[in-house]
């Protein structure tokens, strides 16, 4: 199968097969403050992520390009999304257009869309430096990711079998590449030990991507007979990643900016992704949907109400910013609870 034709069934796929999990935020609860003395009004939404300001907490995580129109119109659609809301918007892999001039477009008009907001690149570990260097140049990027999907590989029959070396490679581009680097999981999440290596080679921003959203198991699984079922349900539930990540980069403290994302669909998820120790929250298969079956407008809409109801839950908790919101007490229960206290993470 060509690689444009399993991107536009990966499109179709992630709205319906690949949207159920449980990424454990139910298992998360602030504590209620009666007396929060804050107002509505007072409450600042802005964040970092690493060094780069931005207004609001969220951005649309990767998705698409090198699918010919078809792609190219998601992406533009993306990308107006993101110019109007303010966020941060990533490509999809840009991979595909190094290889082929011809699909390049596909990924421009991300930019082309959205001349001044903050645009992330996107590479795969394969990547050499060369490489992550041009995509960047590509879309002018504010930042690059370099996604990790070993189980979306090995899902895959005519997937990727080698994963050796990956750590050395993304070393390579983040001392190459003149943007801060974003390594990220596409759904299967990160646990501390990940977390530490990435460390160790001055990665400064960490976006988990954990289980609970969009399922690259079943989607691939979904698509052929003899399939890896075993997979369908593993990953690292986002809530418990994003708190393994924290614990090992506070224990490090080099200032790592942690993203939460995988099955964020509300603001709560996001308050309770903060909370955690995030400083944003990335939205990829949601957003996707609400286009698809909502169109543009509606889709633009749902962003605000997302981020109206942000400020509604931080008032609750007495949290006037991001940063109080990071230190706002939490109650962990159920399997998160389980989870943490098996890897010793308080
Ligand atoms: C993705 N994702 C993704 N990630 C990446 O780094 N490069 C990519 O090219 C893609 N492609 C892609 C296509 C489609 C259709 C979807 C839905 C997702 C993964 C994405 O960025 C994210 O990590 C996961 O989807 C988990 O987040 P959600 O979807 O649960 O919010």
């Amino acid at each position: 199968m060509s690689r444009a034709k399993r991107k536009l069934e990966h499109i179709e796929h992630a709205l319906s097969t690949g949207q159920t999990g449980n990424a454990g935020f139910d298992d998360i609860r602030f504590v209620h403050r009666s007396l929060p003395d804050v107002n509505v009004s007072d409450i600042s939404l802005s964040t970092f992520i690493g060094e780069l300001e931005i207004s609001s907490p969220i951005f649309i995580n990767a998705m698409t390009g090198g699918g010919g129109k078809a792609t190219e119109g998601i992406n533009q659609q993306l990308a107006e999304i993101a110019a109007e809301v303010k966020i941060p918007i990533a490509s999809g892999s840009q991979m595909s257009a190094i290889k082929n001039e011809s699909e390049k477009p596909s990924y421009e008009i991300i930019r082309k869309t959205n001349p001044n907001g903050v645009v992330f690149a996107n590479v795969g570990s394969e990547a050499t430096a060369e490489q992550a260097e041009a995509c960047v140049d590509m879309l002018e990027a504010d930042a690059l990711q370099v996604h990790l999907n070993v189980i979306q590989e090995l899902v895959m029959p005519e997937g990727d079998r080698e994963f050796k070396g990956a750590l050395n490679r993304i070393e390579k581009i983040v001392s190459k590449v003149p943007v801060p680097v974003i390594v990220k999981e596409v759904g299967y999440g990160m646990g501390k030990e990940t977390a530490a290596k990435l460390n160790s080679i001055g990665v400064p921003i960490i976006d988990v991507g954990g289980f609970g959203g969009t399922n690259f198991s079943k989607i691939e699984n979904s698509r052929r007979e003899q399939s890896y079922s075993f997979f369908n349900e593993w990953g690292i539930p986002t809530a418990v990643s994003i708190a393994e990540v924290n614990a090992q980069v506070s224990h490090e403290n080099r200032g790592v900016t942690i993203l939460g994302s995988g099955g964020i669909k509300t603001a709560s998820h996001i308050a309770k992704s903060i909370a955690l120790g995030a400083n944003a929250a990335g939205m990829a298969g949601t957003v996707l949907k609400w286009l698809q079956l909502e169109g543009l407008e509606r889709t633009i809409d749902r962003l605000y109400d997302v981020l109206e109801e942000l400020r509604m839950i931080m008032t609750a908790v007495g949290a006037s910013n991001i940063g109080a919101l990071q230190k706002a007490p939490i109650i962990l229960l159920g399997e998160t609870k389980d989870w943490l206290d098996t890897r010793n993470i308080s």
